[in-house]
């Protein structure tokens, strides 16, 4: 199992002290789990890493942004990272601080500028030039000024999927290594701006530290250059990325890729610089799982088919990423194992949520999908009208019910039809 939180008693599936079959019964499925134990562990891991030294946690909202999620790490005291005003309110609702939150993204629309500059957030990681501008009017606007940080592309391999590696030449986040002394000054000389920072997000399920010490060397050498030209550069922003255990995966220990990366900034003598961290997957990933019942078994020629009732609207990753999650039994079955392709009931043939699976099965069967916590629940979607699934939470003992099941009439309560 990729986090304790999930372990078999006596061959059924457990999250912390609650058999997941009878959440499953009691909630149906498909239906996220989360574990507020693994969750607590994993920012504790980061948090204690960072005790003692100038450095911050900022949970990347975008990973799980279900108000109970968030409000366990706003309760251990975290920041977080906001890429739309729609996450600000996210973190204010879960009782976040505005202040403590850093928003990212590289098409923030004036109107989302202005929500959070009111809020007050803490800087903006800006991406353009012409987002430089844009802040600056609103801010003028508002008769204040905003802090900021430029995002910058250190063009560094994350050796990572293409999708979400972003710290490459090629891709449409940051500013150009070459173009950032220039940018900075622009910046600095903006009346409504206060530039405060430097940033960088390299990719997403990173599982090595070399790019990150080297997007770290090449954002110290530029503070070295921003500060020679009379500007101070308060806070360096690493971004997240650190990836987790899916299947073989042996990403660092968070407290050492935390230590490692701190440890650096001192070997480069900048040791008593603020350093911000953004993770999300490393928090959320591996402290849920999605649960999905079989429909029916398809043996086949080539292929024997488990259906099951989850499909890519709820976990988009293996469609959309070709993206492995481990997929276990709730209940183990001493009976043979077969392969199958654990698939779901859209009608694409690209709705599939495993392949190849060695499973002991029937029909009716309980199935968890691993290291669902991340990027799941998320990006799911209503497509063939499919309601969203329901998420809940354990603590200890107890379930509680995180967010209802979608239903259908609420998929189409917005929509009408033409009166003739
Ligand atoms: N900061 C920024 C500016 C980001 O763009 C991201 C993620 C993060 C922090 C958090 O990265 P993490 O620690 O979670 O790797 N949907 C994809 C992942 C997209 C990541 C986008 N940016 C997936 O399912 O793998």
């Amino acid at each position: 199992m990729n986090d304790s939180a999930f372990h078999y008693v006596d061959g059924a599936l457990h999250v912390e002290g609650v058999p997941a079959a009878s959440l499953a019964e009691q909630f149906g499925t498909p239906l996220y789990v989360y574990s507020r134990d693994a969750l607590t562990r994993a920012y504790r891991a980061y948090a204690d890493a960072c005790a003692g030294r100038k450095a911050t946690v900022h949970v990347a909202v975008k990973a799980n942004s279900n108000l109970a999620v968030l409000n366990v790490f706003a309760r251990l005291g975290a920041g977080f990272d906001i890429v739309s005003s729609g996450e600000l309110a996210r973190v204010l609702a879960a009782g976040g601080k505005a202040s403590n939150t850093v928003f990212s993204g590289v098409g923030k629309s004036a109107a989302e500028m202005r929500e959070a500059l009111e809020a007050g957030v803490k800087c903006f990681n800006v991406e353009s030039i012409p987002e430089l501008h844009a802040l600056n009017e609103v801010a003028k606007s508002l008769g204040k000024k905003a802090p900021v940080s430029l995002r910058v592309n250190p063009d560094v391999d994350a050796k990572t999927h293409p999708y979400i590696s972003t710290g490459l030449k090629s891709n449409k986040f940051g500013v150009a290594f070459g173009d950032a002394r220039a940018t900075y000054r622009e910046a600095h000389d903006m009346a409504n701006l206060d530039v405060v920072g430097i940033d960088c997000h390299i990719g997403s399920q990173i599982t090595e530290v070399s790019p990150y010490l080297d997007a770290i060397d090449k954002l110290l050498d530029l503070v070295e250059q921003i500060e020679s030209d009379g500007m101070s550069i308060r806070h360096v922003d690493v971004g997240g990325g650190l990836g987790i255990t899916y299947d073989d995966e042996t990403p660092p220990d968070i407290g050492d890729f935390v230590r490692t990366l701190l440890a650096h900034f001192e070997e480069r003598g900048h040791g008593q610089r603020e350093v911000y961290f953004e993770p999300g997957r490393s928090l959320v990933g591996n402290a849920g799982v999605l649960l999905t019942r079989v429909e029916y078994l398809k043996p086949g020629e080539e292929k024997n088919f488990a259906i099951v009732d989850a499909a890519m609207n709820d976990l988009a990753r293996p469609a959309m990423y070709e993206a492995f999650h481990r997929i276990v039994p709730v209940m183990e079955r001493k009976a043979s194992a077969r392969l199958y392709d654990v698939v779901g009931p859209v009608c694409e043939s690209g709705d599939w949520l495993g392949r190849d699976r060695e499973l002991a099965v029937e029909q009716g069967d309980l199935l968890a999908i691993l290291s669902a916590g991340a990027y799941g629940f998320v990006m799911s979607s209503n497509y063939n009208t499919r309601a969203r699934a329901a998420e809940i939470m354990v603590d200890g003992e107890r379930a509680r019910v995180v967010r209802e099941r979608e239903e259908v009439k609420q998929l189409f309560a917005g929509e009408s039809i033409l009166p003739d």
